[in-house]
């Protein structure tokens, strides 16, 4: 048979062969562009069947103009038991391309290191992860029209009688503190808040799904751009989260994190500490329904681009919200199942795995 050296080369040969077999999806697809939604409901349907017992999507509501909004589900099956689970959405902004760019980025870096990297298979063995790459999907579809239609923010309802402009900003249309501040009544404006608090079928799909699961949902991300922040409860000045000083460190953590991937800065805080108030959004819901962990992404850049950021700034934008992310559902994660509450695991490993390729090298060189 073999020697020990020679067990060992053909060892590592595997490996190679298995990395190798690890990237041909990677390949098939093209993270490092902008995807029209037919695009993206087919790289949907690729994952589910390239990942069986593993990836699974469902619909679970109806957009204003009667298309299916959906998530990718991504875990390890524990027979049929619910498990605790991470909440991500994409898209809620029509406009903010690099948000859908990310959730699929996302997922595809999951899947990647679900075989190589133990952390990432005891994630998804403990928990699932429901990632929504895009909602608003009427908006994002608008987007694609043309060059005039591609900054467009809202959903595609209509007015309401007395107005002329269609789409509500979801962002400002959930039950929390609904149409108290930082919101507009006027149905032409970019931060309309709707008739109602949940007027929008955006907005009660994800408020039926989650809240119906707020025992389970431990942690609540929703990406958007731009500014490099990242947006902790409350949006409302006068309210404080019960747990403003460990969401505060996390957050730390996770700018550090994001901030040593490419030298970007990025900063924690809330709305109207970095940006300005604002009430009806979906994180401030996610955490006064009693989701510890909720946290808003704004992704690149700081202006310069704004929201039409270029293709070549998808890669390096999405590795280093991927860091951020980690480090907050690692924690999340730990405190959970470990009952570790210091960030020190997390940050460290940061330090670690910023480069695209050490997920698949660093671990076959470890073996
Ligand atoms: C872009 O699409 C919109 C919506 O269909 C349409 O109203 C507008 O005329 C188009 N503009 C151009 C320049 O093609
Ligand atoms: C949420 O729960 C309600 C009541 O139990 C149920 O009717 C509804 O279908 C659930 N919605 C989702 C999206 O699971
Ligand atoms: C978790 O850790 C804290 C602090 O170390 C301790 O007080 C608490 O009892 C622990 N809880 C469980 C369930 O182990
Ligand atoms: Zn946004």
């Amino acid at each position: 048979m073999f020697s020990s050296a020679g067990r060992a080369l053909l060892l590592l040969l595997l490996l190679l062969l298995d990395c190798a077999a690890d990237r041909s999806t990677e390949r098939n697809y093209e993270y490092t562009k902008y995807h029209p939604m037919p695009e993206i409901s087919a790289w949907m349907q690729q994952m589910v069947e390239e990942n069986p017992g593993l990836v699974s999507s469902e619909v679970y509501g109806t957009t204003y103009e009667r298309r299916d909004i959906m998530f990718l589900k991504i875990g390890v099956d524990q027979d049929g038991v619910q498990k605790k689970a991470i909440w991500m959405d994409c898209g809620i902004h029509a406009r903010e391309w690099i948000a859908p760019a990310f959730c699929q980025w996302f997922v595809k870096e999951m899947l990647l290191r679900y075989k190589t990297d133990k952390k990432v298979g005891e994630m998804l063995n403990n928990l699932d992860f429901y990632v929504t790459p895009v909602l608003n999907v009427d908006g994002y579809m608008y987007t694609w029209i043309n060059e005039s239609t591609r900054l467009w923010r809202k959903s595609r309802s209509s007015p309401p009688e007395s107005c002329s402009c269609p789409g509500v900003d979801l962002n400002r249309n959930f039950y929390a503190n609904w149409g108290m501040i930082g919101v507009s009544r006027n149905c032409c404006d970019n931060t309309y808040c709707g008739a109602k608090a949940l007027s929008e079928p955006e907005a009660r799909a994800v408020t039926e799904f989650v809240g119906n699961r707020s025992g389970e949902i431990l942690c609540y991300l929703t990406i958007h751009s731009a500014g490099q922040l990242l947006l902790m409860p409350y949006g409302h000045p006068q309210i404080w989260a019960p747990n403003y000083d460990e969401l505060m460190r996390v957050g730390q953590a996770a700018v550090r994190a994001m901030g040593s991937v490419h030298g970007m800065e990025y900063r924690v805080g809330t709305s109207p500490d970095l940006l300005y108030p604002n009430s009806g959004s979906s994180r401030d819901w996610a955490r006064l329904i009693g989701i510890p962990f909720s946290y808003t992404f704004e992704l690149r850049d700081k202006g310069q681009f704004g929201h039409k950021l270029p293709e070549d700034q998808i890669q390096p934008a999405c590795e280093e919200a991927f860091e951020g992310a980690r480090v907050i559902i690692t924690y999340v994660h730990d405190k959970a199942f470990h009952n570790r509450t210091d960030i020190g695991a997390a940050g460290m490993a940061a330090a670690l795995w910023t480069s695209m390729l050490a997920s698949c090298l660093t671990t076959m060189l470890l073996v």
